[in-house]
């Protein structure tokens, strides 16, 4: 029933479900169903996955292979051969003063040449976040996952979207591709499918792969002693069921997504903000030692968001601090009155932490 719910949700072509636990284990799913694909479908030189610097994909050997946090892949000798990484979309750091279009032009461009370079015969996928969220809720630029899509295509390549964070109304749509008006092929899945409750996680797959699958693939040799375990099976068609009674993807999307936005803009003047940026329930708020450049704490980069979130936590808001922004994701019911407060937390918090910040630069 599960599966079939999924299936709905996903629409098009993506209408066959591969059950796991967690999404790195999703992750670990579609590499090996990517591979095996290409293997049977008569292309078995198509094995090359390109991912971007500073995604995450998760903890396991493949998760953490196809993740591009560097520092994460000395630790059990990664990537594993076959991973690619290409630029982020991340315009506040890596192309602020650049027009937004030449911007999306030259990182997407990167991932053509990338392609061209390994030879279009040996990608297999290209695997993406529709918004980066542990990398620091990277928000890409208009225009950019269509032209991944269309190049993609061009070369028949086959495109992974990992929802594990946008997935189920985080970004006003069920899944973040329908936010951006893509069609992937494989669509991993986590945290919001049981709302957290239990885990459990998934793989949509398009039929076009499963066909050949099950025509050329033999047993598919995969698969958790958890896959499908129907306590958390049962739990995440409730959960299904519940933020569909309540609206809250709609919610998100017409109301709430907006307000955050809006109520994020009023940090706009506050002197360490660079940047405060969200879209549906998912947002950041980019800390910098000058208003309106994107300077950071001289010699201190990747220091401001921690001391910034532990003051935030002192006065009551969980945040998470990466780099030097601080990241938010509440909930899909969060209230308007919430909101204000979680923004007047952060604007005070914001000027407590001014003189530790301001330390951090003396001390350098
Ligand atoms: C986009 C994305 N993919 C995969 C994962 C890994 O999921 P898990 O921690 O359930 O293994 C995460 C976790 O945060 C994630 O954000």
């Amino acid at each position: 029933m599960l599966a079939a719910r999924l299936a709905q949700l996903l629409g098009g072509k993506l209408q066959h479900v591969f059950f796991n636990s967690s999404g790195s284990e999703a992750n670990d799913t579609v590499m090996r169903m990517v591979r095996h694909y290409w293997n049977v479908s008569g292309q078995p030189k198509r094995q090359i996955f390109i991912s971007r610097w500073n995604a995450y994909h998760g903890s396991t050997m493949a998760g953490a292979s196809l993740g591009g946090m560097k520092h994460m892949h000395p630790i059990g000798g990664l990537p594993i051969p076959g991973v690619e990484h290409v630029a982020q979309p991340y315009k506040f750091n890596e192309g602020f003063n650049e027009d937004e279009e030449a911007f999306t032009a030259r990182v997407t461009q990167e991932i053509e040449d990338r392609i061209l370079t390994v030879g279009p015969e040996n990608v297999a996928a290209f695997i993406g976040e529709p918004v980066q969220g542990a990398g620091g809720v990277i928000i890409p630029p208009k225009g950019y996952w269509r032209r991944v899509e269309a190049i993609c295509r061009k070369y028949g390549i086959l495109l992974v979207v990992d929802e594990v964070i946008t997935g189920f109304g985080r970004l006003g749509a069920w899944f973040g591709f329908q936010h951006f008006g893509v069609k992937p092929d494989l669509v991993p899945m986590a945290k919001g499918l049981s709302s957290g409750y239990l885990p459990i996680s998934a793989v949509g797959v398009s039929s076009d792969i499963v066909d050949v699958l099950r025509e050329k693939g033999g047993d598919f040799v995969h698969g958790y002693t958890y896959s499908g375990h129907p306590v958390a099976a049962a739990v995440a068609l409730k959960n299904l069921e519940i933020i569909e009674r309540e609206g809250l993807v709609a919610r998100v999307r017409d109301d709430i997504g907006p307000y955050f936005a809006e109520a994020l803009k009023r940090l706009d003047g506050e002197p360490l903000v660079g940047e405060a940026r969200s879209l549906g329930l998912i947002g950041a708020v980019e800390i910098v030692s000058k208003p309106g450049t994107n300077e950071r704490f001289t010699g201190k980069e990747g220091k401001a968001g921690p001391v910034v979130r532990d003051v935030c936590i002192k006065n009551g808001l969980m945040v998470r601090g990466i780099r030097d922004s601080i990241v938010m994701c509440p909930p899909l019911i969060i209230t308007r009155a919430e909101i204000d407060s979680m923004v007047d937390i952060i604007a005070r918090s914001l000027r407590e932490a001014a003189p530790t910040l301001k330390a951090l630069k003396a001390d350098t």
